[in-house]
């Protein structure tokens, strides 16, 4: 046997394939003792008669018996990357000259050196090594941050207190060297769908149903539509005069600027009050002998008939036909269902943060730096915050999809007139997008009613980076989110994925060919996560810390909870709260 010419090895490589290192082991509880736990994932140490060292991790271990009887271990590894003899590691492992002289389980310094490559003013931590918690896993926070995070994991694997924790870690990040107090300049907007974030950042700029303004004017004409054409009728006739009503308005409401700068799209206030009545009118105008639209005059005077100087009128006042009129004009009736659309969004109560007074008389520069956590309004530097929470768990489900796209669109243009404004020698204030449960509004089905949503996120994930704008993905059913926007995420946490379309969903955007580190996704314990990504020396199975305040998305403790005496509900509260 050749054991006996390499005696004093405990282990020796039997095979070297690009992806793939074979490994007898003879002694194995001599060989694991350097390591304090042995297991799959374990990281070896092969190295070269040039004393090069390929780090490996392990992959599976099996034991097989020789002829004669003798038990024979063989670890099968994969590489990931060198060592240099001065501590610089590079990703890859083709190149280990071979044979390979020794095999050995790495010591936890040189794995703790192979993390540390990270600059130390661009390294951001929010985990430790699985194998051993003692090893700090930090990111490079640059590259973490601008390229699109993802986090995905089956309910109650701990995306949310993983997003907390980074969070929480960005925002109490400082300068080296440079303890100031006060706020960082770090900027945050996070979607949350569950009302579940603010006890973890009690501090934080808090926006929900009941203290939300946004302005319907800011809509662009897709998000406009969305929200008050029946896009699944596809009813140009709708669109038309939709359109023609409120490009009018915004004039009639902009007399200072130029009418060739108004558009559908433009940011300028009109009114959607005004904007039914004209509807209102187009459904009921009738014509002349001389097929002219005629109106009852206004205060009954001679009769009317609307032309470019007149037509606000068509805005101020239900009008009449004229009793001379004797046929129906164009379009007459045609509008009766959209009319009824209309005046039900105007009159629902739950609308009221879009679509009522406040929503009208806000301004501009107001109503995007609600998002931004600069208190624009008062000018108090104490009420600025890094982190602004907007809250949808009261948003009528049917309005979610347009909140989350004008919000995001906002601050996307934020960021672009941002670089377009300033030059280049001024403070920057990237922005992340954290969108929780993103599946929910930016589902992968094709359905016109999640279209601008779709449009707008997709837009920061394809064009963010450039203009500061990231986006920080968290969903449970990754398989089921635009495929657009998850592939431009370069960082991935994958936590625990129990549902195999996920897992091969992730496994197939996953940048590295990862084996059995992806295989271990079912079985990831609560905070265990598969960190991946750019911004990672290399892959791998981390525990994310744990926070000290933590999101309100703990399990409940049924059996606890279901062995203490009967407990009375005050249903009055409840009913109270239900209702109101
Ligand atoms: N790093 C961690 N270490 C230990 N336990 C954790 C960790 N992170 C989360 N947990 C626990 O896991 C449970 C679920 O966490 P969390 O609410 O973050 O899950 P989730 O993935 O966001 O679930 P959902 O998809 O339903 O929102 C919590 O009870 C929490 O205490
Ligand atoms: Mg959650």
């Amino acid at each position: 046997m050749e054991y006996f010419e390499v005696a004093n090895k405990l282990a020796r490589v039997i095979s070297v394939l690009p992806n793939k290192i074979k490994i007898e082991v003879n002694d194995i509880e001599r060989f694991k003792l350097e390591s304090e736990r042995f297991s799959v994932g374990t990281y070896l140490r092969v190295s070269d008669s040039e004393d090069c060292a390929l780090i490996c991790i392990i992959e599976n271990f099996s034991i097989q018996k020789t002829e004669r009887g003798i038990n024979e271990y063989i670890l099968e590894a994969m590489p990931i990357g060198f060592l240099d003899s001065d501590g610089t590691f590079t990703r890859g492992g083709n190149n280990i000259a071979i044979p390979p002289t020794d095999v050995e389980p790495a010591k936890m310094s040189e794995i703790q050196a192979i993390y540390e490559a990270v600059e130390t003013e661009k390294r951001f931590c929010f985990s430790s090594l699985s194998q051993d918690s003692n090893i700090k896993v930090p990111v490079n926070g640059n590259k973490f941050f601008n390229k699109h995070i993802a986090v995905v994991g089956s309910t109650g694997s701990g995306k949310s207190h993983t997003v907390a924790k980074i969070l929480q870690s960005a925002i109490s990040a400082r300068e080296e060297d440079n303890d100031f107090q006060g706020l960082n300049n770090s900027h945050i907007v996070l979607f949350d769908i569950h009302s579940e974030y603010l006890t973890a950042f009690p501090q934080a700029n808090y926006i929900d149903i009941n203290n939300l303004v946004l302005p319907y004017w800011l809509m662009n004409s897709e998000e406009l539509q969305e929200l008050f054409i029946d896009t699944e009728a596809n009813d140009h006739n709708q669109r038309n005069v939709f359109k023609e009503a409120v490009v009018l308005n915004k004039i009639k409401h902009n007399p200072t600027v130029n009418p060739k700068h108004i558009t559908y799209d433009a940011p300028y206030k009109f009114s959607v009050n005004e904007v039914l009545i004209y509807i209102q009118n187009k459904n009921n105008n009738r014509k002349n002998k001389s097929n002219k639209i005629v109106w009852k005059g206004i205060d009954d005077t001679e009769e009317l008939v609307i032309n470019q100087d007149n037509i606000n009128l068509m805005f101020e006042h239900i009008l009449e036909p004229a009793s001379s009129a004797s046929s129906n004009g164009p379009n007459y009736g045609d509008f009766l269902n959209f009319i009824s659309r209309m005046e039900n969004k105007l009159n629902d109560e739950r609308l009221a943060f879009l679509l009522r007074n406040k929503a009208e008389a806000i301004g501009f520069r107001e109503a995007i730096t609600q998002f931004l956590g600069y208190d624009v309004k008062n000018g108090s530097e104490t009420n600025n915050h890094n982190m602004t929470i907007i809250d949808l768990s009261g948003v009528p489900f049917e309005v979610l999809s347009i909140t989350v796209s004008l919000i995001s669109r906002l601050l996307f243009e934020y960021g672009y007139y941002f670089k377009k404004s300033f030059s280049n020698d001024t403070d920057k204030t990237p922005l992340l997008l954290v969108y929780e449960e993103a599946h929910k509004y930016v589902p992968k089905v094709q359905s016109a009613r999640y279209n601008s949503c779709r449009v707008s996120i997709e837009r920061i994930a394809k064009e963010g980076r450039k203009y500061g704008v990231s986006a920080m993905i968290v969903s449970q059913r990754p398989s089921e989110i635009s495929e657009t926007i998850f592939s431009q995420c370069n960082n991935f946490i994958a936590m625990r994925l129990t549902n195999p379309d996920d897992q091969n969903y992730v496994k197939r955007l996953l940048p590295d060919n990862l084996g059995p580190l992806t295989d271990s996704l079912a079985t990831l314990k609560e905070g265990e996560a598969i960190l991946i990504g750019d911004s990672i020396i290399m892959p791998s199975l981390v525990t994310i810390d744990k926070c000290e305040q933590t999101p309100s998305s703990n399990d409940i403790n049924y059996l606890q909870e279901w062995k203490k005496p009967w407990s009375q509900v005050d249903f009055e509260a409840l009913e109270s709260s239900w209702i109101n």
